[in-house]
């Protein structure tokens, strides 16, 4: 039985890539614009081979209301959205006017548009704003990592069952084992990870994609 994953060097990671769906015009014009008007947030964005997981993810589970938190200038809401069938819904949460408003061209330019609402404001508020009822199959959560157990509180309660809750980040650049790296952020992806181990409520598994991509499925 293999007991490890491979560890990925550049070279690798760039075979990985290119074994999956090429990234479309539209999404490589995102990724050039996002870099030209905001260098200050690179890495922000989900990865190409992250985006057509998600999206894969969306059609497989047959998910017709999706909802995300941390939208930015709008990659991972694009595939998202384009897993979606056509009566598909997508509530899009951010806090940013300025990164979403790049995030609305180009849903309009992929012709999601239609499918997508975007709510402006602190994610939970947004979330807490929500009948808590069985709204939505899918979750995609990437905003404020110090959010990530109240977001997951609000969400479960809101999910269908068998409805997916996909979180990134949950590796924390490798410094969730850590000890010594107390900051916040490295701390809060600690304690959801926790968090879902805990949950019964759901079956989860850590890949490590990207900076790691958490899978949970509520029972
Ligand atoms: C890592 S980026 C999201 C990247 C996006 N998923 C993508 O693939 O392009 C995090 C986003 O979370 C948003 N954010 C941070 N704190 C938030 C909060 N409390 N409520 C809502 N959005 C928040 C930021 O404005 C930012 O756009």
């Amino acid at each position: 039985m293999t007991r490890t994953t491979e560890s990925l060097t550049p070279e690798l990671y760039d075979y990985l890539v290119a074994q999956g769906a090429p990234v479309d015009d539209v999404l490589a014009d995102l990724v050039e614009e996002t870099a030209r008007l905001f260098p200050e947030s690179k890495g922000m964005q989900i990865g190409p081979e992250q985006g057509t997981f998600t999206t894969l993810l969306t059609r497989m589970s047959g998910a017709r209301d999706v909802v995300e938190i941390g939208t930015f200038t709008g990659y991972s809401s694009l595939c998202l959205a384009r897993g979606l069938p056509d009566d598909g819904t997508l509530l899009a949460l951010d806090v940013s006017e300025e990164w979403t408003s790049v995030a609305r061209r180009y849903w309009e330019r992929a012709k999601v548009a239609d499918k997508i609402t975007l709510r402006l404001g602190p994610a939970l508020e947004s979330l807490r704003a929500l009948p808590e009822e069985p709204l939505f199959d899918l979750a995609f959560v990437d905003a404020d990592k110090e959010g990530y157990v109240d977001y997951w509180e609000e969400l479960v309660p809101r999910l269908r069952p068998g409805g997916i809750v996909l979180a990134d980040n949950t590796l924390s650049h490798g410094r969730v084992v850590d000890a010594s790296d107390t900051r916040a952020h490295v701390q809060g992806i600690r304690d959801f990870n926790a968090r879902l181990v805990a949950d019964d409520r759901v079956t989860q598994v850590l890949l490590p994609i990207g900076d790691g991509l958490t899978l949970a499925r509520k029972n």
